[in-house]
């Protein structure tokens, strides 16, 4: 984790001393260079071998593509794209080495279909998507698996964490009212959303599967909603989603 302090560590190592895991908690910011070298290095001085890598760290920018910065903007590539790159740049002489090994990407229902005024978020997992499929081609000779989880609405802090492009908040905005919608809409996803639990289950079941999918989509809501997009055209998709949000 970035912040290695104790309340932000203890309800974690606190679970896996009471489950008798063998958990250890190491500093890692997906955002910087050193601090993933350093994370590596210290796994495989210790462990001299990595078997899975998840790549987990995200969040979500919203608001008009008008009004965010190019700061905001590269921010949320930092750790949603360039922090997965980064990990996975940085494990793969390993597993290539060991030839064998699992990486996860954790993606999203919308690293494959996008919603308004989430484009940043939208690109970066569109973009994870489009390298991990494009990768398995290259990793496949070395026994590496390239695993993309895609979760609808989960009940996590992200629903907390969720930035919102700073000059969005101009009271003259021309994007109030769509901006009103889509809070209700998200509102009514995350009261709707699953457990992170079954994210984990998805991931755990992938990860010990001899022979991983490339995609599990996780959760009714993103099940439902890639199932419909199969079988429509763009028009009629954006129809249905501008039912859903009422625009
Ligand atoms: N929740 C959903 O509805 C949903 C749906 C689809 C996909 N996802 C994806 O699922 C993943 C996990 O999100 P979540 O739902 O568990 O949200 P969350 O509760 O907000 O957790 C996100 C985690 O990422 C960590 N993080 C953020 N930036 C980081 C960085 N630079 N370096 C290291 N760690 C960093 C955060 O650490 P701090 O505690 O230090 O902030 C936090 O622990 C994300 O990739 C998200 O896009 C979520």
């Amino acid at each position: 984790m970035r912040r290695l302090e104790e309340e932000k560590s203890k309800p974690l190592t606190d679970i896996a001393k009471n489950e008798n895991l063998q958990l250890q908690v190491i500093d890692l910011d997906v955002d910087n260079d050193n601090s993933v070298a350093n994370a590596i290095d210290t796994i495989v001085n210790e462990r001299k071998r990595i078997d899975v890598l998840v790549n987990n760290a995200g969040y979500a920018l919203g608001g008009p593509l008008e009004y965010a910065s190019m700061n905001e903007i590269k921010a949320q590539f930092e750790t949603n794209f360039f922090g997965a790159v980064r990990t996975m740049q940085a494990v793969l002489p390993i597993m290539r080495k060991q030839r064998t090994g699992k990486i996860v990407n954790i993606t999203s229902m919308g690293g494959r279909i996008a919603i308004p005024l989430s484009s940043f978020y939208h690109g970066s997992k569109f973009a994870l998507e489009g390298l991990s499929e494009s990768i398995q081609y290259e990793l496949e000779p070395f026994g590496i698996k390239i695993i993309l989880i895609e979760p609808g609405a989960v009940g996590s802090n992200f629903w907390r964490n969720i930035k919102i492009a700073k000059s969005s908040s101009n009271t003259n905005s021309p994007y109030t009212q769509l901006e009103n919608k889509v809070l209700k809409a998200f509102k009514k996803m995350e009261e709707n959303a699953i457990s992170p639990s079954e994210v984990a289950k998805a991931i755990l079941d992938s990860v010990t599967s001899d022979n991983p999918q490339l995609r599990y989509v996780v959760g009714n809501d993103a099940a439902r909603m890639m199932e419909v997009r199969k079988n429509i055209s763009d028009t009629e998709f954006g129809n249905l989603i501008k039912k859903q949000f009422g625009i």
